[in-house]
């Protein structure tokens, strides 16, 4: 033997130290989500770029892959409620857009399109019976498409299906401060494509995918945002759902998954390419319940 000493062992700073000295551990909150079971998921109609009417879908995987997603959040902790899917409402698969529910109010969703207005009763309904007071709401609001809380805000896409004039109506009925966001990309033609809610105070998000005006109130906003790469944003990546700490988000958006894991969060991987069929991924399937 050279008589060396064995060396210390080496500890790699950049895995033990992911995220800036002075950032706290994420922290997971048990969350209450409403899901719709894709049963008649279909794509019949396009009221996006994702949706092809000509191509089949197999239901089956739809289903299958949704369950998944539901089983996921269960073995994360979380509460899943279910409402019922209704033939001839192929969309209603997207739970997101059904309401929005901060501090137990209810602001029910109006829809742009006439392909789902009815959807607007079936998810207004579910909150009458569990006990909720529901507001109708005046203008076109696409629930939790457009409509995202961090923290004590509330991030208000519009541009392609959130009517600007339910700014106002949301922060009555919510009580919430309301950050108007103009989308300009009809691939993210709701805000759930474009930013994903990290935890209280921090998003992820595509530039792009805002006008130079919304981008600066972003960037001001969230100086700590992870900014996701376009590719990522290509498959729908941004469309996550957060904890706090655990993000659901699309299997094939591994960059970003990535960059997630680097600031300490821990990213689960989904696939729901059946479901991207509709222009949708796992935040579009979920309704967040706040009490
Ligand atoms: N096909 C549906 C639509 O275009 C997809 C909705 C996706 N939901 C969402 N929260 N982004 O309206």
């Amino acid at each position: 033997m050279s008589g060396a000493r064995p060396l210390p062992t080496v500890i790699n700073v950049t895995s033990v130290l992911p995220r800036p000295a002075a950032a706290p551990e994420p922290v997971a909150r048990p969350r209450h989500y409403l899901m719709c079971r894709p049963a008649h998921f279909e794509v019949r109609y396009a009221i996006n770029p994702w949706m092809r009417p000509g191509e089949p879908v197999d239901r089956g995987r739809a289903l299958a892959q949704w369950e998944a997603l539901r089983q996921t959040y269960l073995d994360l902790g979380h509460r899943v409620d279910l409402i019922d899917p209704v033939p001839g409402l192929p969309d209603m698969v997207y739970a997101a857009n059904g309401a929005t529910v901060v501090g137990g109010t209810v602001l029910g969703a109006r829809f742009r399109h006439a392909e789902r207005r009815a959807e607007a009763a079936e998810y207004g309904a579910w909150f009458t019976a569990a006990g909720y007071p529901v507001v109708e709401p005046e203008f076109v609001n696409e629930g939790e498409g457009d409509l995202l809380v961090v923290g004590d805000v509330l991030l208000a896409g519009y541009g392609f299906r959130t009517d600007p004039r339910a700014h106002a109506e949301v922060a009555a009925v919510l009580g919430r401060e309301v950050v108007p966001l103009r989308l300009v990309d009809p691939r993210f033609y709701h805000l759930d494509t474009a930013v994903a809610v990290l935890d209280d105070a921090t998003i992820a998000w595509l530039p792009a995918a805002f006008d130079a005006a919304s981008q600066d109130v972003l960037r001001a906003r969230f100086p700590d945002a992870v900014v996701a790469h376009p590719a990522d944003a290509a498959v729908l990546g941004l469309n996550a759902v957060s904890d706090g700490r655990h993000v659901v988000l699309p299997a094939q958006a591994t960059g970003l998954a990535a960059a997630l894991s680097e600031r300490g969060y821990t990213p689960v991987p989904v696939d729901l390419s059946e479901l991207l069929r509709g222009g949708g991924g796992p935040k579009c399937c979920t309704l967040e319940v706040r009490p």
